[in-house]
Protein backbone atom coordinates (compact mmCIF):
# COMPACT_ATOMS: atom_id res chain seq x y z
CA UNK A 1 0.00 0.00 0.00
CA UNK A 2 1.82 3.24 -1.16
CA UNK A 3 0.87 5.55 1.85
CA UNK A 4 -0.53 8.87 1.96
CA UNK A 5 2.78 10.50 2.92
CA UNK A 6 4.20 8.89 -0.58
CA UNK A 7 1.65 10.87 -2.90
CA UNK A 8 1.51 14.43 -0.96
CA UNK A 9 5.05 15.88 -1.01
CA UNK A 10 6.12 18.68 0.41
CA UNK A 11 8.86 19.43 -1.92
CA UNK A 12 9.28 17.81 -6.05
CA UNK A 13 11.52 18.85 -8.39
CA UNK A 14 10.08 20.55 -11.77
CA UNK A 15 6.56 19.44 -11.19
CA UNK A 16 4.02 19.46 -13.90
CA UNK A 17 1.70 22.68 -13.25
CA UNK A 18 -2.49 21.96 -13.12
CA UNK A 19 -4.98 24.69 -13.79
CA UNK A 20 -8.44 23.68 -12.44
CA UNK A 21 -11.01 25.20 -14.86
CA UNK A 22 -14.77 25.87 -13.85
CA UNK A 23 -16.80 24.15 -16.04
CA UNK A 24 -19.13 27.50 -16.78
CA UNK A 25 -15.74 29.46 -17.47
CA UNK A 26 -14.33 26.96 -19.90
CA UNK A 27 -14.65 29.73 -22.95
CA UNK A 28 -13.18 32.81 -21.41
CA UNK A 29 -10.61 31.12 -19.68
CA UNK A 30 -9.66 29.28 -23.35
CA UNK A 31 -9.53 32.84 -24.62
CA UNK A 32 -7.01 34.15 -22.52
CA UNK A 33 -4.77 31.17 -24.04
CA UNK A 34 -1.71 31.66 -26.75
CA UNK A 35 -3.51 30.46 -29.97
CA UNK A 36 -1.60 27.01 -30.47
CA UNK A 37 -2.23 26.20 -26.90
CA UNK A 38 -6.29 26.81 -27.55
CA UNK A 39 -5.86 24.30 -30.62
CA UNK A 40 -4.12 21.13 -28.28
CA UNK A 41 -7.76 21.83 -26.13
CA UNK A 42 -9.61 21.84 -29.88
CA UNK A 43 -8.28 18.50 -30.77
CA UNK A 44 -8.85 16.83 -26.54
CA UNK A 45 -12.03 18.40 -27.38
CA UNK A 46 -11.23 19.71 -23.76
CA UNK A 47 -15.12 21.30 -22.20
CA UNK A 48 -13.67 21.25 -18.64
CA UNK A 49 -16.33 18.75 -17.31
CA UNK A 50 -15.67 17.68 -14.06
CA UNK A 51 -12.57 15.39 -13.49
CA UNK A 52 -11.74 15.58 -17.86
CA UNK A 53 -7.99 15.99 -18.50
CA UNK A 54 -6.21 17.93 -21.16
CA UNK A 55 -2.26 18.67 -21.92
CA UNK A 56 -1.20 21.80 -23.51
CA UNK A 57 1.74 24.12 -22.79
CA UNK A 58 1.90 27.99 -22.61
CA UNK A 59 4.56 30.35 -22.27
CA UNK A 60 6.11 28.43 -18.89
CA UNK A 61 5.76 24.97 -20.08
CA UNK A 62 3.55 21.90 -20.08
CA UNK A 63 0.22 22.16 -17.98
CA UNK A 64 -2.92 19.90 -17.42
CA UNK A 65 -5.64 21.39 -17.67
CA UNK A 66 -8.55 19.85 -15.03
CA UNK A 67 -12.30 20.15 -15.44
CA UNK A 68 -14.23 21.19 -12.33
CA UNK A 69 -17.62 21.97 -11.67
CA UNK A 70 -17.18 23.94 -8.33
CA UNK A 71 -17.74 21.91 -5.47
CA UNK A 72 -15.96 21.45 -2.90
CA UNK A 73 -15.47 17.62 -2.26
CA UNK A 74 -13.37 14.72 -2.95
CA UNK A 75 -14.05 14.20 -6.38
CA UNK A 76 -12.58 17.91 -7.43
CA UNK A 77 -8.82 15.84 -7.53
CA UNK A 78 -9.84 12.51 -6.73
CA UNK A 79 -9.38 11.06 -10.26
CA UNK A 80 -6.28 12.68 -11.13
CA UNK A 81 -3.66 10.49 -9.20
CA UNK A 82 -4.43 7.14 -11.50
CA UNK A 83 -5.15 8.95 -14.49
CA UNK A 84 -2.53 11.61 -14.74
CA UNK A 85 1.22 9.77 -16.16
CA UNK A 86 3.34 8.99 -12.81
CA UNK A 87 5.10 11.77 -11.92
CA UNK A 88 5.25 15.01 -9.55
CA UNK A 89 2.60 17.95 -10.02
CA UNK A 90 1.91 21.01 -8.87
CA UNK A 91 -1.61 23.11 -8.17
CA UNK A 92 -1.66 26.38 -9.52
CA UNK A 93 -4.88 27.29 -7.60
CA UNK A 94 -5.96 27.54 -4.06
CA UNK A 95 -7.91 24.11 -3.04
CA UNK A 96 -9.24 23.17 0.43
CA UNK A 97 -8.31 20.23 2.91
CA UNK A 98 -11.07 17.84 1.75
CA UNK A 99 -10.14 18.58 -2.22
CA UNK A 100 -6.46 17.67 -1.13
CA UNK A 101 -7.77 14.45 0.76
CA UNK A 102 -9.68 13.51 -2.51
CA UNK A 103 -6.07 13.15 -3.89
CA UNK A 104 -4.65 11.03 -1.34
CA UNK A 105 -7.30 8.79 -1.06
CA UNK A 106 -7.50 8.08 -4.90
CA UNK A 107 -4.38 6.98 -4.94
CA UNK A 108 -5.20 3.70 -2.83
CA UNK A 109 -4.16 0.88 -4.00
CA UNK A 110 -5.01 -2.96 -2.92
CA UNK A 111 -1.87 -4.73 -3.36
CA UNK A 112 -2.00 -8.09 -0.84
CA UNK A 113 -2.41 -10.25 -3.79
CA UNK A 114 -1.43 -8.92 -6.72
CA UNK A 115 1.57 -5.84 -8.30
CA UNK A 116 0.16 -3.08 -9.25
CA UNK A 117 0.67 -2.24 -12.50
CA UNK A 118 1.21 1.67 -11.89
CA UNK A 119 2.14 4.00 -9.37
CA UNK A 120 -0.08 6.89 -8.50
CA UNK A 121 0.43 10.33 -9.82
CA UNK A 122 1.89 12.45 -6.67
CA UNK A 123 0.74 16.08 -5.65
CA UNK A 124 3.20 18.45 -3.91
CA UNK A 125 1.73 20.80 -1.23
CA UNK A 126 2.35 24.16 -0.22
CA UNK A 127 3.95 25.25 2.96
CA UNK A 128 0.33 25.88 4.80
CA UNK A 129 -1.25 22.84 3.89
CA UNK A 130 -2.13 20.34 6.72
CA UNK A 131 0.00 18.05 5.20
CA UNK A 132 -0.13 15.59 8.33
CA UNK A 133 -4.56 16.01 9.20
CA UNK A 134 -4.71 14.78 6.01
CA UNK A 135 -2.07 11.55 5.71
CA UNK A 136 -3.61 10.75 9.41
CA UNK A 137 -6.96 11.07 7.33
CA UNK A 138 -6.12 8.82 4.46
CA UNK A 139 -4.46 6.73 6.24
CA UNK A 140 -7.37 5.58 8.68
CA UNK A 141 -8.58 5.03 5.22
CA UNK A 142 -6.32 2.98 3.66
CA UNK A 143 -6.72 0.98 6.97
CA UNK A 144 -9.93 0.26 7.28
CA UNK A 145 -9.69 -0.43 2.82
CA UNK A 146 -7.09 -2.69 3.52
CA UNK A 147 -9.18 -4.69 6.01
CA UNK A 148 -12.43 -5.29 3.93
CA UNK A 149 -10.79 -6.07 0.94
CA UNK A 150 -8.16 -8.80 2.39
CA UNK A 151 -10.12 -12.24 1.65
CA UNK A 152 -11.47 -13.93 4.56
CA UNK A 153 -9.11 -16.75 4.99
CA UNK A 154 -6.31 -14.31 5.94
CA UNK A 155 -8.86 -12.35 8.28
CA UNK A 156 -10.75 -14.83 10.23
CA UNK A 157 -11.96 -13.29 13.77
CA UNK A 158 -7.94 -14.07 15.40
CA UNK A 159 -6.70 -12.04 12.60
CA UNK A 160 -8.67 -9.12 13.15
CA UNK A 161 -7.89 -9.32 16.76
CA UNK A 162 -4.16 -9.10 15.96
CA UNK A 163 -4.67 -6.29 13.94
CA UNK A 164 -6.22 -4.31 16.85
CA UNK A 165 -3.59 -5.76 19.19
CA UNK A 166 -1.07 -3.84 16.27
CA UNK A 167 -3.07 -0.45 16.38
CA UNK A 168 -2.91 -1.05 20.00
CA UNK A 169 0.97 -1.27 20.52
CA UNK A 170 1.37 1.79 17.62
CA UNK A 171 -0.31 4.52 19.74
CA UNK A 172 0.20 3.25 23.24
CA UNK A 173 -3.18 1.82 23.83
CA UNK A 174 -4.26 -0.99 26.27
CA UNK A 175 -6.09 -4.15 24.53
CA UNK A 176 -7.65 -7.05 25.83
CA UNK A 177 -8.83 -10.00 24.03
CA UNK A 178 -11.71 -12.52 25.34
CA UNK A 179 -11.64 -15.44 22.99
CA UNK A 180 -13.43 -18.72 22.58
CA UNK A 181 -15.16 -21.02 25.55
CA UNK A 182 -14.23 -17.61 27.77
CA UNK A 183 -17.15 -15.46 26.16
CA UNK A 184 -19.12 -17.72 28.06
CA UNK A 185 -17.76 -16.95 31.19
CA UNK A 186 -17.58 -13.48 30.44
CA UNK A 187 -21.77 -13.89 29.64
CA UNK A 188 -21.34 -13.26 25.68
CA UNK A 189 -23.34 -15.55 24.91
CA UNK A 190 -24.63 -14.48 21.38
CA UNK A 191 -21.14 -13.49 20.36
CA UNK A 192 -20.37 -17.08 21.20
CA UNK A 193 -23.39 -18.99 19.86
CA UNK A 194 -22.44 -17.02 15.90
CA UNK A 195 -18.93 -18.02 15.77
CA UNK A 196 -18.95 -21.44 17.41
CA UNK A 197 -18.99 -23.45 14.16
CA UNK A 198 -15.80 -21.86 12.86
CA UNK A 199 -12.36 -22.99 12.76
CA UNK A 200 -11.25 -19.45 14.00
CA UNK A 201 -12.68 -18.90 17.64
CA UNK A 202 -14.76 -15.96 18.00
CA UNK A 203 -13.95 -12.94 20.00
CA UNK A 204 -14.18 -9.59 22.01
CA UNK A 205 -11.20 -7.39 21.67
CA UNK A 206 -11.53 -4.51 23.70
CA UNK A 207 -8.63 -1.68 23.39
CA UNK A 208 -8.74 1.27 25.67
CA UNK A 209 -6.97 4.68 24.96
CA UNK A 210 -6.53 8.58 26.50
CA UNK A 211 -6.46 10.36 29.64
CA UNK A 212 -9.49 8.95 31.78
CA UNK A 213 -10.90 12.76 32.86
CA UNK A 214 -11.33 13.11 29.06
CA UNK A 215 -15.53 11.98 28.08
CA UNK A 216 -15.43 8.93 26.81
CA UNK A 217 -16.28 7.82 24.19
CA UNK A 218 -16.97 4.32 22.85
CA UNK A 219 -17.20 3.13 18.69
CA UNK A 220 -18.03 -0.36 18.30
CA UNK A 221 -17.87 -2.63 15.10
CA UNK A 222 -19.98 -5.73 13.28
CA UNK A 223 -16.60 -7.97 13.08
CA UNK A 224 -18.43 -10.88 10.97
CA UNK A 225 -14.90 -11.81 9.33
CA UNK A 226 -17.28 -14.12 6.72
CA UNK A 227 -21.32 -14.40 6.26
CA UNK A 228 -22.32 -17.39 4.85
CA UNK A 229 -25.96 -16.95 6.33
CA UNK A 230 -25.32 -19.70 8.80
CA UNK A 231 -27.37 -22.77 8.76
CA UNK A 232 -30.16 -20.07 7.06
CA UNK A 233 -27.56 -20.45 4.49
CA UNK A 234 -27.54 -17.31 2.00
CA UNK A 235 -27.48 -18.14 -2.04
CA UNK A 236 -24.61 -17.99 -4.00
CA UNK A 237 -24.91 -14.15 -5.18
CA UNK A 238 -25.77 -13.46 -1.13
CA UNK A 239 -22.63 -14.52 -0.17
CA UNK A 240 -19.97 -13.27 -3.00
CA UNK A 241 -19.24 -10.09 -1.20
CA UNK A 242 -19.42 -11.08 3.28
CA UNK A 243 -15.41 -11.22 3.02
CA UNK A 244 -17.04 -7.46 3.85
CA UNK A 245 -19.09 -8.15 6.61
CA UNK A 246 -16.29 -6.87 9.05
CA UNK A 247 -16.29 -3.48 6.89
CA UNK A 248 -18.15 -1.79 10.45
CA UNK A 249 -15.24 -3.10 12.65
CA UNK A 250 -13.07 -2.43 9.96
CA UNK A 251 -14.14 1.54 10.01
CA UNK A 252 -14.48 1.60 14.09
CA UNK A 253 -10.74 0.45 14.17
CA UNK A 254 -10.35 2.72 11.36
CA UNK A 255 -11.79 6.07 13.34
CA UNK A 256 -10.08 4.90 16.42
CA UNK A 257 -6.70 5.16 14.56
CA UNK A 258 -7.29 8.26 13.46
CA UNK A 259 -8.41 9.22 17.00
CA UNK A 260 -5.38 8.35 18.47
CA UNK A 261 -3.13 9.79 15.89
CA UNK A 262 -4.98 13.21 16.13
CA UNK A 263 -5.03 12.98 19.57
CA UNK A 264 -8.29 13.76 20.29
CA UNK A 265 -9.11 14.94 24.22
CA UNK A 266 -11.41 11.93 24.54
CA UNK A 267 -10.99 8.28 26.56
CA UNK A 268 -11.70 6.23 23.63
CA UNK A 269 -12.86 2.59 23.77
CA UNK A 270 -12.80 0.41 20.78
CA UNK A 271 -15.21 -2.47 21.18
CA UNK A 272 -14.71 -5.40 18.81
CA UNK A 273 -16.81 -8.41 18.53
CA UNK A 274 -15.44 -10.87 15.92
CA UNK A 275 -16.77 -14.09 14.54
CA UNK A 276 -17.52 -16.19 11.62
CA UNK A 277 -20.58 -17.05 10.70
CA UNK A 278 -20.31 -20.56 9.68
CA UNK A 279 -22.19 -23.89 9.56
CA UNK A 280 -20.96 -26.96 11.36
CA UNK A 281 -22.68 -29.72 13.28
CA UNK A 282 -21.74 -27.42 16.50
CA UNK A 283 -23.64 -24.34 14.61
CA UNK A 284 -26.27 -21.97 16.30
CA UNK A 285 -30.16 -22.91 15.22
CA UNK A 286 -33.18 -21.15 14.36
CA UNK A 287 -35.43 -22.01 17.40
CA UNK A 288 -32.36 -21.84 19.64
CA UNK A 289 -32.25 -19.50 22.57
CA UNK A 290 -29.38 -17.66 23.40
CA UNK A 291 -28.59 -15.52 26.96
CA UNK A 292 -26.84 -12.40 26.02
CA UNK A 293 -24.60 -10.40 28.67
CA UNK A 294 -27.39 -7.95 29.31
CA UNK A 295 -29.37 -10.91 30.95
CA UNK A 296 -31.91 -10.95 27.77
CA UNK A 297 -32.95 -14.42 26.41
CA UNK A 298 -32.78 -13.96 22.29
CA UNK A 299 -34.86 -16.10 20.50
CA UNK A 300 -32.79 -17.01 17.13
CA UNK A 301 -35.41 -16.98 13.79
CA UNK A 302 -32.59 -16.56 11.63
CA UNK A 303 -29.11 -17.45 11.56
CA UNK A 304 -28.29 -15.05 9.09
CA UNK A 305 -29.37 -12.05 11.63
CA UNK A 306 -25.91 -12.63 13.15
CA UNK A 307 -24.59 -9.30 12.92
CA UNK A 308 -27.30 -7.75 15.94
CA UNK A 309 -26.28 -10.59 18.02
CA UNK A 310 -22.38 -9.85 18.12
CA UNK A 311 -23.42 -6.03 18.71
CA UNK A 312 -25.75 -6.75 21.60
CA UNK A 313 -23.57 -8.13 23.85
CA UNK A 314 -21.22 -5.63 22.93
CA UNK A 315 -23.39 -2.96 23.04
CA UNK A 316 -24.58 -3.76 26.57
CA UNK A 317 -20.91 -4.04 27.83
CA UNK A 318 -20.86 -0.56 26.47
CA UNK A 319 -23.54 0.92 27.93
CA UNK A 320 -22.50 -0.47 31.73
CA UNK A 321 -19.67 2.19 32.30
CA UNK A 322 -21.62 5.37 31.01
CA UNK A 323 -19.83 6.42 28.22
CA UNK A 324 -20.70 10.36 26.81
CA UNK A 325 -21.47 8.52 23.59
CA UNK A 326 -21.59 5.09 21.80
CA UNK A 327 -21.44 5.05 18.13
CA UNK A 328 -21.81 1.44 16.34
CA UNK A 329 -21.07 0.58 12.61
CA UNK A 330 -22.22 -2.55 11.06
CA UNK A 331 -23.08 -3.98 7.70
CA UNK A 332 -26.45 -4.68 9.27
CA UNK A 333 -28.83 -5.13 6.68
CA UNK A 334 -29.89 -5.36 2.93
CA UNK A 335 -33.18 -3.31 3.57
CA UNK A 336 -30.73 -0.15 4.91
CA UNK A 337 -29.28 -0.82 1.13
CA UNK A 338 -32.68 -1.02 -0.54
CA UNK A 339 -33.52 2.55 1.94
CA UNK A 340 -30.55 4.56 0.83
CA UNK A 341 -28.32 2.38 -1.58
CA UNK A 342 -24.91 1.32 -1.30
CA UNK A 343 -23.25 4.74 -1.27
CA UNK A 344 -25.16 6.67 1.46
CA UNK A 345 -24.60 5.28 5.56
CA UNK A 346 -27.90 4.58 7.26
CA UNK A 347 -27.75 6.21 10.75
CA UNK A 348 -29.87 5.63 13.62
CA UNK A 349 -29.78 7.87 16.64
CA UNK A 350 -31.38 8.35 20.17
CA UNK A 351 -30.62 11.83 20.49
CA UNK A 352 -31.41 14.67 17.65
CA UNK A 353 -28.72 16.77 19.07
CA UNK A 354 -26.02 13.85 17.76
CA UNK A 355 -27.29 13.18 14.61
CA UNK A 356 -27.87 16.81 13.98
CA UNK A 357 -24.46 17.33 14.56
CA UNK A 358 -23.12 14.43 12.49
CA UNK A 359 -25.89 15.40 9.70
CA UNK A 360 -23.98 18.51 9.21
CA UNK A 361 -20.34 17.36 9.34
CA UNK A 362 -21.36 14.71 6.41
CA UNK A 363 -22.56 17.21 4.36
CA UNK A 364 -19.63 19.63 4.65
CA UNK A 365 -17.28 16.43 4.59
CA UNK A 366 -18.33 14.77 1.49
CA UNK A 367 -19.54 11.64 3.87
CA UNK A 368 -22.88 11.03 3.02
CA UNK A 369 -25.44 10.11 5.97
CA UNK A 370 -29.05 9.66 6.17
CA UNK A 371 -31.07 9.48 9.45
CA UNK A 372 -33.38 6.40 9.57
CA UNK A 373 -36.36 6.69 12.42
CA UNK A 374 -36.20 4.15 15.71
CA UNK A 375 -39.83 4.00 14.92
CA UNK A 376 -40.83 2.85 18.71
CA UNK A 377 -44.25 1.18 17.24
CA UNK A 378 -42.31 -1.26 15.28
CA UNK A 379 -40.82 -2.86 18.41
CA UNK A 380 -43.81 -5.53 18.39
CA UNK A 381 -42.32 -7.21 15.43
CA UNK A 382 -39.50 -8.39 18.07
CA UNK A 383 -41.74 -9.95 20.33
CA UNK A 384 -40.76 -13.80 20.65
CA UNK A 385 -43.40 -16.59 22.34
CA UNK A 386 -40.37 -18.35 23.95
CA UNK A 387 -37.79 -15.38 24.77
CA UNK A 388 -37.60 -11.81 25.51
CA UNK A 389 -36.95 -10.70 22.17
CA UNK A 390 -36.34 -12.43 18.77
CA UNK A 391 -33.52 -11.68 16.70
CA UNK A 392 -35.12 -11.65 13.23
CA UNK A 393 -38.79 -9.91 12.34
CA UNK A 394 -41.12 -11.75 10.84
CA UNK A 395 -42.58 -8.85 8.49
CA UNK A 396 -40.58 -8.56 4.91
CA UNK A 397 -40.81 -4.14 5.83
CA UNK A 398 -38.57 -1.70 7.93
CA UNK A 399 -35.87 -4.65 8.19
CA UNK A 400 -33.55 -1.39 9.20
CA UNK A 401 -35.35 -0.44 11.45
CA UNK A 402 -36.54 -3.35 13.49
CA UNK A 403 -32.91 -4.51 13.45
CA UNK A 404 -31.66 -1.27 14.67
CA UNK A 405 -34.95 -0.89 17.42
CA UNK A 406 -33.48 -4.63 18.57
CA UNK A 407 -30.09 -3.02 19.24
CA UNK A 408 -31.64 0.06 20.74
CA UNK A 409 -32.71 -2.67 24.01
CA UNK A 410 -28.70 -3.06 25.25
CA UNK A 411 -28.13 0.49 25.27
CA UNK A 412 -31.38 2.05 26.82
CA UNK A 413 -30.43 5.67 27.14
CA UNK A 414 -27.03 5.81 26.60
CA UNK A 415 -26.36 8.62 24.08
CA UNK A 416 -26.14 6.33 20.63
CA UNK A 417 -25.60 6.26 17.18
CA UNK A 418 -26.22 3.42 15.01
CA UNK A 419 -24.54 3.15 11.40
CA UNK A 420 -25.81 0.68 8.66
CA UNK A 421 -22.96 0.39 6.01
CA UNK A 422 -22.39 -0.92 3.12
CA UNK A 423 -18.50 -0.43 3.20
CA UNK A 424 -17.87 -1.13 -0.27
CA UNK A 425 -17.87 0.75 -3.49
CA UNK A 426 -19.73 -1.33 -6.36
CA UNK A 427 -18.33 0.56 -8.69
CA UNK A 428 -14.92 3.20 -8.92
CA UNK A 429 -15.80 7.20 -8.57
CA UNK A 430 -12.82 9.54 -8.43
CA UNK A 431 -11.19 9.28 -4.73
CA UNK A 432 -13.40 5.77 -3.78
CA UNK A 433 -12.15 2.96 -5.81
CA UNK A 434 -14.38 -0.27 -6.49
CA UNK A 435 -14.04 -2.45 -3.09
CA UNK A 436 -13.48 -1.70 0.69
CA UNK A 437 -14.56 1.56 1.88
CA UNK A 438 -14.70 3.98 4.75
CA UNK A 439 -18.18 4.86 5.22
CA UNK A 440 -19.14 7.77 7.83
CA UNK A 441 -15.87 7.53 9.21
CA UNK A 442 -14.52 11.49 8.67
CA UNK A 443 -18.16 12.82 9.36
CA UNK A 444 -18.03 10.80 12.74
CA UNK A 445 -14.49 12.41 13.41
CA UNK A 446 -15.44 15.94 12.67
CA UNK A 447 -18.26 15.56 14.95
CA UNK A 448 -15.91 14.18 17.66
CA UNK A 449 -13.47 16.96 17.18
CA UNK A 450 -16.19 19.70 17.01
CA UNK A 451 -17.78 18.32 20.26
CA UNK A 452 -14.56 17.21 22.47
CA UNK A 453 -11.87 18.82 20.75
CA UNK A 454 -10.06 21.82 22.04
CA UNK A 455 -9.77 24.66 20.53
N1 LIG B 1 -24.43 -8.98 6.47
C1 LIG B 1 -25.81 -9.10 6.18
C2 LIG B 1 -26.44 -7.83 5.65
C3 LIG B 1 -25.96 -7.29 4.34
C4 LIG B 1 -26.20 -7.98 3.17
C5 LIG B 1 -25.39 -6.04 4.28
C6 LIG B 1 -25.80 -7.44 1.97
C7 LIG B 1 -25.01 -5.49 3.09
C8 LIG B 1 -25.21 -6.21 1.92
C9 LIG B 1 -26.59 -9.49 7.43
O1 LIG B 1 -25.94 -10.31 8.33
C10 LIG B 1 -27.80 -10.22 6.97
O2 LIG B 1 -27.65 -11.28 6.44
N2 LIG B 1 -28.97 -9.59 7.17
C11 LIG B 1 -30.21 -10.17 6.77
C12 LIG B 1 -31.13 -10.09 7.96
C13 LIG B 1 -32.39 -10.87 7.80
C14 LIG B 1 -32.09 -12.35 7.83
C15 LIG B 1 -33.33 -10.49 8.92
C16 LIG B 1 -30.75 -9.31 5.62
O3 LIG B 1 -30.61 -8.09 5.64
O4 LIG B 1 -31.30 -9.90 4.69
MN1 LIG C 1 -26.17 -12.38 7.91
ZN1 LIG D 1 -23.90 -10.22 8.33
Amino acid sequence: MPNAADVLLTDATNPTRIRLVLTDSEQAWRESLIESAQSWLDRQRFRAKPGQVAWLEDAEGPLVAVGWNGRDDLATLGGLPMTLPEGDYQLLDAVTELQLLGWALGAYLFTRYKDPTRSPARLALADNQPLDRIVNTAEATSLTRDLINTAAQDMDPQNLAAEIEALARTHNAECSVISGDALLDAGCGAIHAVGRAADAEPCLVDLLWGDRAHPKVTIIGKGVTFDSGGLDLKPAQGMRLMKKDMGGAATAIGLAHLIMAERLPVRLRLLIPAAENAVSGNAFRPGDVLHTHKGLTVEIDNTDAEGRLLLCDALSIASEDEPDLIVDYATLTGSARSAVGSEIAAMFSNNDEIANGISEQAATNDDPVWRLPLHQDYNHMLDSKVADVVNSAASPFAGSITAALFLERFVESTPWVHFDIMAFNTRNRPARPEGGEAMALRAVFQFLKARYGDA
